[in-house]
């Protein structure tokens, strides 16, 4: 059983697919810990809902970097529920080499575009302001970059022409809840491998 703890700092809808698809056995794995760096994140209360703990843990003196004492916070809580694999969902906040190093290869995240394609904020209103007919989301292990690591599993959805942004999300954010469980489950099951920029799925579908 995998142990995972989920950094977020809002909404955290990721971050309940995550812990239902445990609870429901669709991952072998448990959610250890939830740490938010917004003590006002409506996910904090919901994972309690959920019955895991929930935790705000102060991301200072980092504003949009999560460094120094800040980081050091983070590493030893999540270190001491032995979590052996960090999720980032809707996390606002860029993780660098600290926490990079103490859980290389361990670290997800999910965007709402097909990346490289549109890294950064406001995924959806780029897409629609650049005009594409396709986009989507990602998950990807985290590296130095911003939305830049190797790609794990992707999920595209149409562009409509009088779609806003928050309408594209919302059809985005079904395929997110959809493929961040099932590539959490793919590294869970041993399945994931990575070679350089690529990641490798051991699986009999992905082997073409
Ligand atoms: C999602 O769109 C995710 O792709 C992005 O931030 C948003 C978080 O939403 N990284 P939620 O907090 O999981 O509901």
């Amino acid at each position: 059983m995998v142990k995972i703890g989920i950094l977020v700092s809002g909404r955290g809808s990721n971050m309940v697919s995550i812990i239902r698809a445990c609870n429901e056995g669709k991952i072998d794995g448990e959610v250890v810990t939830v740490i938010s760096d917004n003590p006002d994140a409506p996910a904090l209360a919901k994972a309690h809902s959920l019955g895991v703990e929930a935790v705000y843990i102060d991301p200072s003196p980092g504003k949009v970097v999560l460094k120094g004492e800040g980081e050091r916070r983070y590493i030893e809580h999540l270190k001491s529920r032995n979590v052996d694999l960090v999720c980032l969902a809707g996390f606002m906040r860029i993780v660098k080499s600290g926490l990079l190093k103490e859980f290389r290869g361990r670290i997800m995240n999910i965007h709402p575009s097909l990346l490289p394609s549109f890294p950064g904020l406001e995924a959806q209103k780029q897409a629609i302001d650049y005009g594409v007919r396709f986009s989507g989301c990602t998950v990807h292990f985290v590296d130095e970059s911003v939305d830049g690591g190797p790609v794990i599993l992707q999920a595209v959805v149409p562009v409509f022409q009088n779609d806003t942004p928050e309408s594209l999300a919302e059809r985005i954010l079904k395929e997110e809840h959809r493929i961040y469980p099932e590539a959490i489950q793919l590294f869970a099951q041993g399945k994931l491998e990575i070679k350089g920029r690529k990641v490798f799925i051991k699986e009999e579908a992905w082997k073409r």
